[in-house]
């Protein structure tokens, strides 16, 4: 229960508003329910000929002397007087009429009440689901590449549409229950009390009896709720993949072991699915009996009270009694109900917060300082490691102001990572990265960012127009601007030849677009940022020969006077760079030109040897 309220105080006083008219309508509808069905006690009276009390007139109500009992008098002398007098003048069924119209309008207005109860409930319920998958979007943007590693993909969506949904499913539908019904619980128990507090007192030792059987139940659903929506994770996770793979899948025959494997994790989720709903179902046949139990015990304590000498309650009133009493159990019914339900939410929005309370550690300083690239960067005895194993083992390196220095070596020896620690992809473990002599980590993320360009090997498109595509690191690019930067990025031509030019949509990741001409794509989004530091990792290698001519020569624009970083897979293409580094397991074995390199007759005239093969 705590973790639910740490949840509404959290998520819910944005909507305070609502849950105040809520309550508000909730509480009159309940008030209009005591009164309504107050209509039984004279109908019970006129019905059965019972013997009307005596009257006194019309009694005024003291309040010097306001106590309950005295209300109860005045209240049942004055409504007695009412109908004695109304028999008298127009006979018995025209108070039976009135009676019924009576139970009528006030009906009208009850069930109004709590019509307009769930009206502003829902609002409230909408809006927290929206804030909570807002923040979680917001939240998977800032944090930094690490975590995802870590999070596999199909698990984070499980959780953005699988558990969202089980909050909304499971809490927010028991929101207005869990609002309703103790207050309706509440009234009615002192509606009762107010007809007979003995047998009130009765219902009163039963209630917290029955509560505690039905929580023992609730505890163990939760940790069960957490284990299946966690296995949920791991289907989507392998739905994911498999999407992703399918071509593989194929090509290798694998379908069956990947059905199989399938089809394993799924059978588990049914089981844990099956232990879940089982407890869950019991709920209902569990406060279906202690409901009756209760009544019955009730039926019987009332009717020994009814039967004895001096009783404090007469038969009407003991039916009037009785039908309070049923309309407390069905949200006495629907509160443990929801109590079961919140508890399987709750086991998803634990999984939720896994992704809201992550710490993002690459976060701006407090005091940030500026940041300018004048003159040189310069990598610092820069230690990394993504698991157990150190990637860089102390790379030194120095990077000069409009100089090309290019990266080559093994896959897997660490270029790409030396190249994500500069926008801060990643941090350092050990040692630092320095801009004109500022560490990069005492500036602002967005500012270091802010000096960086980068193409990838695979060109990251989005499902958006050419526009908006290129435009995609700069606010309000113009027209020009965005065909200036094709233009140098050679990819001018085939965007005027579609149907509608830059307005064009590209289509999911830009599916509609050959491989060359993706990369022409992210090649000019990258000359209209206009970066001083160009990183380019492999950024021509997933290319045939033809498509890879034009990005070359794109790219080759693209350097001239900026500072490149430049990994490459086809040595051919950084012959010319100002200072090669070959990168092995994670250090800097060889440095120099080209022709210094070739001379030293070590890794790199190995490599330059094995590609001229
Ligand atoms: N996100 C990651 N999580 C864990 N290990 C990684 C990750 N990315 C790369 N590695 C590991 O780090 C090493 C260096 O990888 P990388 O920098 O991509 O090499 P390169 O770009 O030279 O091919 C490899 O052993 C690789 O398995
Ligand atoms: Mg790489």
């Amino acid at each position: 229960m705590r973790d639910f309220l740490r949840l509404l105080r959290r998520f819910v006083p944005p909507y305070k508003k609502y849950l105040g008219l809520n309550i508000l309508m909730t509480v009159l509808s309940g008030l209009l329910t005591l009164v309504s069905f107050g209509a039984i006690v004279p109908i019970l009276n006129v019905l059965f000929k019972i013997e009307t009390p005596e009257t006194h007139g019309y009694m005024p109500l003291n309040w010097d002397t306001f106590s309950i009992d005295s209300f109860k008098e005045v209240l049942q002398n004055n409504l007695n007087t009412f109908i004695v007098d109304a028999t008298q003048a127009h006979g018995a069924t025209y108070i039976l009429i009135i009676l019924g119209l009576f139970l009528i309008i006030t009906t009208i207005f009850r069930t109004a009440a709590m019509y307009f109860a769930l009206y502003f409930m829902i609002p409230l319920r909408t809006g927290v689901v929206r804030d909570i998958r807002n923040k979680i979007n917001d939240k998977i943007i800032s944090l930094p590449l690490a975590f995802f590693s870590e999070e596999r993909k199909g698990d984070i969506l499980a959780r953005i549409s699988g558990d969202v949904n089980e909050v909304e499913n499971s809490i927010m539908s028991s929101l207005d229950m869990l609002f309703k019904d103790p207050i309706y619980i509440i009234l009615y128990l002192m509606g009762m009390l107010l007809i007979s507090w003995q047998l009130t007192l009765f219902v009163f030792v039963m209630l917290p009896i029955a509560g505690y059987i039905m929580g023992q139940i609730g505890k163990k659903l939760k940790r069960k709720s957490f284990e299946g929506q966690q296995q949920w994770g791991g289907l989507m996770s392998q739905i994911e993949e498999t999407l992703g793979g399918l071509r593989i899948i194929k090509a290798f025959n694998a379908e069956r072991k990947i059905e199989e494997r399938f089809h394993k994790i799924n059978e588990q989720f049914r089981q844990t699915t099956v232990r879940i709903f089982r407890r869950q179902q019991l709920a209902h046949p569990m406060s279906e009996l202690l409901g009756t139990v209760t009544v019955a015990i009730v039926l019987w304590y009332g009717g020994t009270l009814i039967l004895s000498e001096n009783s404090p309650i007469d038969a009407p009133s003991f039916m009037y009694y009785l039908t309070i009493f049923y309309m407390i159990i069905n949200p006495a019914k629907d509160l443990s109900k929801s109590v079961y339900s919140i508890q399987k939410g709750l086991a998803s929005m634990e999984r939720v917060d896994k992704i809201l309370m992550a710490e993002s550690n690459i976060t701006d300083p407090t005091h940030p300082k500026p940041i300018q690239f004048n003159e040189q960067v310069d990598y610092n005895d820069v230690w990394f490691k993504y698991k157990e194993n150190w990637v860089l083992k102390g790379v030194n390196l120095t990077i000069s102001k409009g100089k090309t220095v290019a990266l080559v070596g093994q896959s897997g020896s660490g270029k790409s990572t030396m190249v994500d620690l500069l926008p801060r992809f990643y941090d350092v473990e050990k040692g630092n990265i320095t801009i004109d002599g500022t560490d990069i980590r005492a500036a602002k993320v967005h500012d270091v960012r802010q000096l960086m360009g980068i193409v990838n090997q695979e060109a990251i498109l989005f499902n958006d127009t050419f526009f908006n595509n290129i435009a995609f690191g700069v606010a309000n690019a113009t027209m020009e601007d965005v065909v200036a930067a094709a233009k140098v990025a050679n990819a001018y031509e085939f965007i005027i030849a579609t149907d509608d030019g830059f307005g064009t949509n590209i289509g999911d990741r830009g599916c509609k677009l050959s491989g060359g001409q993706r990369q022409r794509l992210s090649i000019a989004r990258a000359v209209l940022k206009n970066p001083p530091i160009l990183i380019l990792d492999e950024a021509t290698s997933a290319l045939d020969t033809e498509s890879e001519r034009l990005v070359q020569d794109a790219l080759e624009k693209l350097m001239q006077n900026r500072t490149t970083i430049i990994i490459a897979h086809r040595l051919s293409t950084i012959r010319n760079a100002d200072l090669i580094c070959v990168v092995h397991e994670g250090e800097i074995v060889e440095r120099g030109t080209h022709d210094e390199l070739m001379t030293l007759n070590g890794y790199y005239s190995r490599l330059c040897a094995m590609q001229s093969v």
